[in-house]
């Protein structure tokens, strides 16, 4: 069996660990990949338009495509594969506007009484400060664009000065371009967030471990957002009673009014929510899997990637085959550049590292200049810890991220430390 897997970074690093470990035995190929995951994979060269990677695919001929980021999802590559006749992981683009516009996602919630803030949409400037004036808020409100803005499209804003500074960038200046030519200006919430995943094949869904992501630059939750500074699994507040609720109020929901719109929703559904008095909240969709949440969720999964990952593109997904058990509890520490998620250096010399059968060393941001293996990202190297306890994990990921760690990179030093007492 051949299985293309589509994107360059550790996420996608961390699905090639996983298929490569399945009875089916797979040749794998990473498109385009990076040289970190040359040990599980065939690197093809690609650039990252839909064209080019269809014509990429083609050439391989597999039997399946699994994509990682949610770009070439948005830009149809998977009605594009499909046309081929070859099956695709990942919802085709009408389905993937749960993530690739909110104002979609949004309108969607409200129809179908899935819990979400309270929130309003605009595209002209003078109305939303019109509005804005109106409607004085003090609790902070959350401004987002509307289209795809690679993670920078989301604004937490602490006063409505705030939200009328953003709102004329994005509305008035342009500066996200069309992503942000119409936006969502919604109530702030309160509360714990956490990852939620769920395969789906159009009908059913299959919850996998919950993780818990670390999305601010530095220890405490301080500074800037980034896309994910380490994660950990299973997180434990994401309990059963939050499954129930997520899975009623949400996943159901959105799963029906997919398909009766006719656009079924197939591939991993990312529900990220804020546990908030009045339970769960949904903050946003994405329509691929998360960047780190993947790293620790599949180390955590006990069945066969590949037997689930098919049962969602042909249909007839068994709750019953795919259990949400983790199989144990894992951790992700992120080591990014100096300076991310703000300009920073690439090009730093990397090493490889002996591992423990509890270590696994997943490459993000890496490339080869000259025979040497250099960074080339902001989050360049993911260092990953199993374990029977989050603590055990812990321990086996810090230990690897000291002993990969060269000058130029830095890590979080708090993921996880809440749950490992
Ligand atoms: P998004 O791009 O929608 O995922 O938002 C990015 C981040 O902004 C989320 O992970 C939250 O930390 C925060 N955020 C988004 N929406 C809200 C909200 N309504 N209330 C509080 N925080 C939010
Ligand atoms: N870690 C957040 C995301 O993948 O969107």
């Amino acid at each position: 069996m051949r299985i293309v897997v589509v994107g360059s970074g550790g996420r996608e690093h961390a699905l090639l660990w996983k298929l490569k470990q399945s009875a089916l035995a797979p040749r794998l190929f990473a498109l385009p990949g990076n040289p970190g995951m040359a040990d599980c994979a065939e690197l093809c060269s690609s650039g990252i338009g839909v064209d080019e990677l269809v014509t990429r695919i083609r050439e391989i001929g597999p039997d399946l495509v699994i994509v990682g980021p949610e770009q070439p999802l948005a830009d149809g590559l998977t009605e594009r594969a499909e046309a081929l006749g070859i099956r695709c992981f990942g919802p085709t683009s009408g389905a993937a506007r749960l993530e690739s516009s909110k104002v979609f996602a949004k309108r969607l919630m409200k129809a179908n009484g899935v819990p979400t803030a309270p929130f309003e949409i605009f595209d002209d400037f003078y109305a939303l400060s019109d509005f804005v004036r109106e409607n004085p808020r003090a609790e902070g409100r959350v401004l987002k664009a509307d289209g795809l803005a690679a993670g920078k499209g989301a604004f937490v804003c602490s006063s409505d000065d705030e939200v009328l500074e953003i709102a004329h960038q994005l509305l008035v200046d342009h500066e996200l371009g069309k992503a942000g030519s119409q936006v969502v200006l919604e109530e702030k919430l309160a509360g714990r967030e956490a990852s939620l995943h769920f395969l789906c094949d159009g009908t059913n869904f299959v919850a996998l471990p919950p993780a818990q992501d670390y999305k601010r630059a530095f220890d405490s939750d301080l500074g800037p957002n980034t896309g994910g500074m380490g994660t950990y699994c299973p997180a434990p507040h994401a309990d059963a009673k939050v499954f129930e609720s997520a899975e009623r109020a949400i996943v159901r929901p959105v799963l029906t009014a997919m398909a009766e719109l006719g656009c079924p929703y197939r591939g991993v559904l990312y529900v990220g929510i804020m546990l908030t008095d009045k339970g769960a909240q949904v903050i946003e969709f994405n329509c691929r899997f998360g960047d780190p949440e993947t790293q620790v969720m599949l180390p955590c999964m006990s069945f066969d990637l590949i037997d689930a990952v098919v049962a969602c593109t042909d249909g007839g997904l068994a709750h019953e085959k795919f259990s949400s058990e983790p199989a144990c509890s894992s951790v992700c520490v992120v080591l990014s550049a100096e300076g991310y998620p703000g300009s920073y250096q690439k090009h730093i010399p990397l090493h490889e590292a002996d591992l423990n059968s509890n270590q696994i060393l997943f490459s993000a941001g890496t490339t080869l200049s000259d025979g040497q293996w250099v960074s080339n990202g902001g989050r360049v190297l993911n260092a990953v810890g199993t374990g029977a306890t989050v603590a055990e994990a812990r321990a086996n990921a810090y230990e690897l991220a000291a002993r990969i760690a060269v000058p130029g990179l830095r890590f979080r030093t708090d993921i996880a430390l809440e749950a490992a007492s």
